[in-house]
């Protein structure tokens, strides 16, 4: 079964994605991960990616589908969750195609909602492991050594675009081009809802139940 994890910024898709892959043996393709790999190359193309990664604008569609289609003819054939694409209709088009001409499809596009004055507190407070990709949250999902890694040990760090400034840009560009997926994947008819508060392990339950 495919997956797409819809939502906006700090409604929990890395989150909830990492807790399948462990728990349902899921692989995820999160372009903000393989975005923040190609800023790390330090060539001109991840110099660009990381200027609009960090004011919080939107990667350009072409940039975004070479990267997917390449991740994707190397997993060929497991179950994947997409974490953070699509996010455009384009990249929407784009997904359908690629799945229709590996002999596979896209199952079910859940929307994680979240009240959207919960969204800033849960960015400005997220850190993260650079090495395994663990994510913390600074109150509610602390590590048990502040500011170490449960799993690896190493020093956890925040992203750099998680301020309140290019949070608002994300948010904006979710509600202008990204939220009209819902509209997409609804008729297709597979589209679900999961209400993304209270607590992770629950969230993760009723994910769960609906796959
Ligand atoms: P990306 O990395 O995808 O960021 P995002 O979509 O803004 O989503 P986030 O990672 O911020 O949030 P999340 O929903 O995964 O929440 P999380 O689980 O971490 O993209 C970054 C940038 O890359 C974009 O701005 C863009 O520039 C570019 N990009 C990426 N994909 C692109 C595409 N397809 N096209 C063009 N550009 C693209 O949780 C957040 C925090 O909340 C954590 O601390 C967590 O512990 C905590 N938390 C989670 N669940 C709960 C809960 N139930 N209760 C309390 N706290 C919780």
């Amino acid at each position: 079964m495919n997956l797409i994890l819809l939502g906006p910024p700090g409604s929990g898709k890395g989150t909830q994605a990492k807790i399948l892959v462990q728990s349902a043996n899921y692989i995820q393709l999160s372009t903000g991960d393989i975005l923040r790999e190609s800023r790390q190359s330090g060539t001109k193309l991840g110099r660009e990616v990381a200027a609009v990664m960090d004011a919080g604008d939107l990667v350009t569609d072409e940039i975004v589908i070479a990267l997917i289609e390449e991740k994707l003819t190397s997993i060929e054939g497991q179950d994947i969750i997409f974490d953070g694409f699509p996010r455009t209709l384009p990249q929407a088009d784009a997904l359908d195609d690629l799945m229709h001409r590996m002999g596979s499809k896209i199952d079910l596009a859940i929307e994680l909602t979240v009240d959207s004055s919960k969204l800033i507190e849960r960015i400005i407070g997220r850190i993260s492991c650079p090495n395994c990709g663990a994510m913390y949250h600074l109150t509610n999902n602390p590590p048990k050594v502040e500011g170490v890694c449960d799993h690896c040990g190493r020093i956890l760090i925040q992203r750099p675009d998680d301020n309140e400034e290019s949070f608002r840009t994300r948010l904006l560009e979710y509600y202008s081009k990204t939220a009209p997926l819902t509209g997409y994947y609804y008729k297709s008819g597979i589209l679900k809802y999961v209400t993304s508060e209270g607590s992770i392990k629950n969230i993760a339950q009723t994910i769960s139940e609906l796959l």
